[in-house]
């Protein structure tokens, strides 16, 4: 029997990207061959950063893993599934307040292409609670988010609410 590629795509929207992210992917790494982390061009949300901005900050923060590779895609997961041809879908799922979100996409997913299988990961507890919107409603109230992102993240969140005040 032949061995499979180990390949995932780890969906989302990354606005911005948090630790609880890293952590996953720093996980993701250490066992699949290649991790696609695929930012979502979503035009039904109204991101703090341009599509462009996510994918860059995805990059800076990911330099260090040989084997991740960041990517954007626009319309379906499951079609960026096809394009990349990776083996599965990788989501993450901080606490139970996640599953019922995670199991319905996951279950759609596969109804919308019968192939498509999701793979779930927990990240640290450290970063149960940390999610982007926390992080973007901490940062426009002047809150100290420091601990929940990478410092060129931070950085940039700050300069973001800065041009924005
Ligand atoms: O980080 P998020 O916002 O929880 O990520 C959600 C995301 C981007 C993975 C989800 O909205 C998505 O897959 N969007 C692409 C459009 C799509 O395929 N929708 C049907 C999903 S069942």
């Amino acid at each position: 029997m032949t061995k499979k590629a180990k390949t995932v795509l780890y969906p989302g929207s990354f606005d911005p990207v948090t630790n609880g992210h890293l952590d996953l992917i720093e996980r993701a790494s250490l066992v699949f061959d290649t991790v696609f982390v695929a930012v979502a061009i979503n035009h039904e949300k109204n991101p703090m950063f341009t599509i462009e901005e996510r994918v860059n900050l995805l990059k800076q923060v990911t330099a260090k893993y040989d084997n991740v590779k960041v990517v954007s895609f626009t319309g379906l997961l499951v079609d960026a599934v096809e394009e990349y041809k990776v083996s599965a879908i990788l989501r993450g799922l901080r606490a139970f307040s996640d599953f019922e979100y995670e199991l319905q996409m996951a279950l759609m997913n596969r109804r919308l292409k019968d192939d498509c299988e999701t793979l779930f990961m927990m990240p640290s507890t450290d970063y149960s609670f940390v999610s982007s919107r926390l992080v973007r409603e901490i940062a426009k109230c002047d809150g100290d988010f420091r601990h929940f992102v990478q410092d060129v993240v931070y950085d940039a969140v700050k300069a973001k609410i800065d041009g924005i005040k």
